[in-house]
């Protein structure tokens, strides 16, 4: 399901029978008890002091059919290098910060269990381009990244 109406076409046009909704995680096109399992991966459930995706969770619950699961998957804020360079982030503080996230989640009853992956590139080139692309500038120079032995 994707809100974006460029992002929809895109999602469209990939291969595969998957069939892509038009809507959001607050206005899910489904019927009431109709689905067994949703998956959420980096997208709209991001509990933080600004934003509370309490919506959603309550259009989950009335989607999922009596027994189905909600599954997301979102950064972790507490533990690991990502950790440290998110809090080194403003605009990365919308997104939640050091434990409030899990307590968020604690509080109506989920469980969160934590996966540490890492990323792995062929080159300096590729790893430039991926966090050029996806971090602030302040992580680089002179920042984060640089104090890592990233980019100078
Ligand atoms: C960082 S991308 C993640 C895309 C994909 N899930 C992935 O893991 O590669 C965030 C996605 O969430 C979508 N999104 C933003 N607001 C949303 C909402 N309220 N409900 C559902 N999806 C939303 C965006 O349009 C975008 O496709």
């Amino acid at each position: 399901m994707e809100p974006d109406e460029r992002l929809l076409r895109a999602a469209r046009a990939r291969p595969g029978a998957a069939r892509v909704l038009h809507g959001s995680a607050e206005h899910i096109p489904l019927p009431d008890a109709s689905v067994d399992v949703v998956h959420a991966r980096f997208a709209y459930f991001f509990p933080s002091e600004g934003f509370s995706p309490q919506p959603g969770l309550d259009e989950v619950a009335r989607v999922l059919r009596p027994g189905g699961r909600l599954v997301v998957i979102d950064n972790d804020h507490e533990v690991g290098e990502f950790a440290q360079l998110l809090a080194a982030s403003a605009p990365a503080a919308a997104q939640g910060r050091g434990s409030s996230p899990t307590r968020w989640w604690a509080e109506r009853g989920a469980q969160t269990v934590s996966v540490l992956s890492g990323w792995q590139f062929q080159s300096r080139r590729d790893s430039s381009g991926c966090c050029t692309w996806s971090s602030p500038r302040s992580w680089h120079r002179g920042g984060w990244m640089s104090i890592r032995g990233g980019w100078a």
